[in-house]
């Protein structure tokens, strides 16, 4: 059932769609001096200053509480509403996007936008705002990245860096400038359906990977035609939640907060991070969205956030009061642009009548337009040149062989193999025939996971995206046969059987699960695969470890795949040996249900495979 507060956009009908210094430096920076250290990150905001108050002081109340508002796409009223209100941002993804869900039609639809807001009285440009987690992925044709439970996997920042990299020239060929990512989130407890977007469970490599997606998606010049602006979320707690609730409470005390959930944050301010997110979920039972000590005196004043906060999906929906009460409440919490779907001529409303009251200083007001004023600036919206035409060059990377060779290499070094009996790994490329098996066998949707396409992904194609069966006939010799059934039925007389299974797509609180076991459908083909009495090596596509039972006894290997995204060619470059196995677990692996929460750090946990746990080929 998907909450009502959920409930995204009808799903288009087309898509029916470091770590000692990174942490140090983390730690370091969320003390005092650790502001200052923070601020050389966010000079690009600070010294946007003057500019902005120059613009400030000319506009009126109306365009000041425009900048504040968020609208989502596919809930403007009428086109003309982006003026009437003065809107300073629009966002879409998750479902909601242009009518013609192609490169062409996103290109338009977020040039449209911008174009028309150049003309308006001031000049200030909306900035659009997207999901791009795992490459552009809205959008049909993107390169699709592992899922971030892959690329801490690798504990490879530079290739953290060069994702993110491509990621933002394929959000920037359809004229987009700003990702709601990196996700810095220290997944606790495994029941929550989001722990594949966070790196892993040591906030050092949290970090380290925070701040180096920061950089990739920013560039050496957050101005530069193919930076986009990054929204680190989200803040803060959202994975360390009771029971992994999706959106609960953390009930931790502010030294856990620092030390566990805070270090990604601070590492990615000092990366430049120009947007924050607060979190749905609660501290200590007080909504993120509304905690003013959280967001302004621990966020804004002692890390030294220069950039700006955008609440989530209506997230002051649920600060308790009425709508007006929820907007007092937020703004003078700290937060300062408000994403929005179908209420924002109600809230545009509501905090002009707030600051007349004095509920809402006008202070507060100027504040939050003076930041999101500096960012615009700070990526250079506000320039004469400033265009939002893309160059061919950056329209040309867009799903390119080069960027796929990039999620190629992040899918090698992603893999973690958990049992290799018998040197049953790597398989020769010339062995006789191969039965492949299993839902994810023949499935680019299962290897992308959620956030693809549309919200919560989907099985089934992926365009451009190759799938392991069609990677494994890419990989053997001409002479080998390779089959494939779903459910594991007929691979008598084969060499090997490859079966691939794990979870379908989901995500954010639709993941949520109280039970990790394999599906029966999974265990059901692995049992007729044993029936042909063949070596077994099971490939697991799954957003969180799950709980492998007796499947670990009647495989002879098993790897660990995540959510690798488009390129299933980087899956048997390992299974053949065209790259031996060097990811690490980034999160340790229960035996049972009942050892979840299952701590990294933990030396009474006795997990199935600790945190850091892979094996590699001999020789
Ligand atoms: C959500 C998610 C957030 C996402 C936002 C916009 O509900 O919590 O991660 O960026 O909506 O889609």
């Amino acid at each position: 059932m998907i909450a009502r507060k959920h409930l995204r956009r009808p799903i288009h009908p087309l898509y029916c769609l470091n770590a000692p210094v990174a942490v140090l430096s983390a730690l370091a920076l969320l003390s005092l001096a650790g502001a200052a250290q923070a601020r050389s990150g966010q000079d690009k905001f600070t010294r946007e200053t003057a500019r902005a108050k120059a613009i400030l002081a000319k506009m009126t109340l109306d365009e000041k509480i425009g900048q504040l508002i968020q609208v989502e796409h596919g809930s403007l009223k009428d086109s003309k509403d982006v003026d009437k209100y003065h809107v300073g941002s629009v966002f879409g993804g998750g479902g909601s996007g242009p009518r013609d869900y192609t490169l062409k039609g996103w290109t338009e639809m977020a040039q449209g936008f911008a174009t028309t807001s150049i003309g308006t009285r001031l000049g200030v440009p909306i900035v659009y705002g997207t999901d791009a987690l795992h490459g552009n992925n809205n959008v049909p044709g993107a390169t699709i990245f592992p899922h971030n439970i892959g690329l801490g996997a690798t504990r490879d920042p530079a290739l953290v860096r060069k994702v993110a990299r491509a990621t933002a020239e394929e959000v920037r060929a359809t004229g987009i400038n700003w990702s709601f990512a990196p996700c810095v989130t220290v997944p606790q407890d495994y029941h929550w359906g989001r722990v594949y977007e966070g790196y892993g469970q040591d906030p050092a490599l949290v970090a380290q990977m925070g701040a180096a997606a920061v950089e990739g998606l920013q560039g050496n010049n957050l101005a530069g035609e193919t930076s986009v602006l990054a929204c680190v979320k989200h803040f803060a707690a959202d994975g360390g939640t009771d029971g992994g609730h999706d959106q609960g409470d953390a009930k931790i005390d502010e030294a856990t907060l620092r030390r566990v959930h805070l270090p990604g944050f601070a590492a990615a301010i000092q990366a430049g991070a120009g947007t924050i997110m607060p979190s749905f979920s609660s501290w200590n039972g007080v909504k993120c969205s509304g905690h003013k000590h959280l967001l302004t005196d621990i966020l804004k004043k002692d890390m030294g956030f220069e950039g700006f906060l955008i609440s989530d999906w209506n997230a002051i929906d649920e600060l308790g009061g009425d709508y007006k009460k929820d907007a007092e409440i937020s703004l003078n919490a700290g937060m300062d642009m408000f994403m929005i779907t179908d209420k924002y001529q109600q809230f545009f409303d509501n905090v002009k009548a707030l600051v007349a009251e004095g509920a809402v200083p006008q202070s507060r007001i100027d504040d939050a337009v003076l930041r999101i004023l500096r960012v615009k600036l700070a990526m250079g919206m506000m320039e004469k040149k400033y265009t939002v035409a893309v160059s061919p060059a950056v329209q040309k990377t867009f799903g390119s062989a080069a960027h796929r060779q990039i999620a190629r290499q992040a899918v090698r070094e992603s893999l973690v193999l958990l049992k290799n009996d018998r040197q049953t790994l790597p398989i020769a490329k010339t062995i006789k025939r191969i039965h492949v098996c299993g839902r994810g066998g023949d499935d680019v949707g299962m290897q992308c996971g959620g956030w693809t396409i549309t919200w919560q992904g989907q099985m089934g194609d992926v365009p451009g995206g190759t799938s392991i069966l069609n990677a494994i006939k890419k990989s053997v010799s001409p002479a080998t046969a390779v089959t494939y059934s779903k459910d594991g039925t007929g691979a008598e007389g084969a060499s090997l059987g490859i079966v691939v299974v794990g979870e379908i797509p989901y995500a954010e609180g639709v993941g949520d699960r109280t039970d990790l076991a394999l599906p029966q459908e999974d265990r059901d083909a692995i049992a007729n695969l044993k029936k042909a009495n063949i070596p077994i090596v099971v490939v697991l596509l799954s957003g969180r470890p799950m709980i492998l039972g007796d499947i670990l006894a009647q495989s002879d290997a098993v790897v660990a795949a995540w959510l690798p995204g488009t390129e299933g060619q980087g899956v048997t470059d390992v299974l053949f040996g065209d790259y031996k196995p060097t990811g690490k677990l980034s999160f340790p692996w229960p035996r049972a249900m009942s050892q979840i929460p299952l701590h990294y750090d933990d030396k009474a946990a006795d997990p199935l495979f600790p945190y850091g746990f892979g094996l590699g080929y001999h020789g």
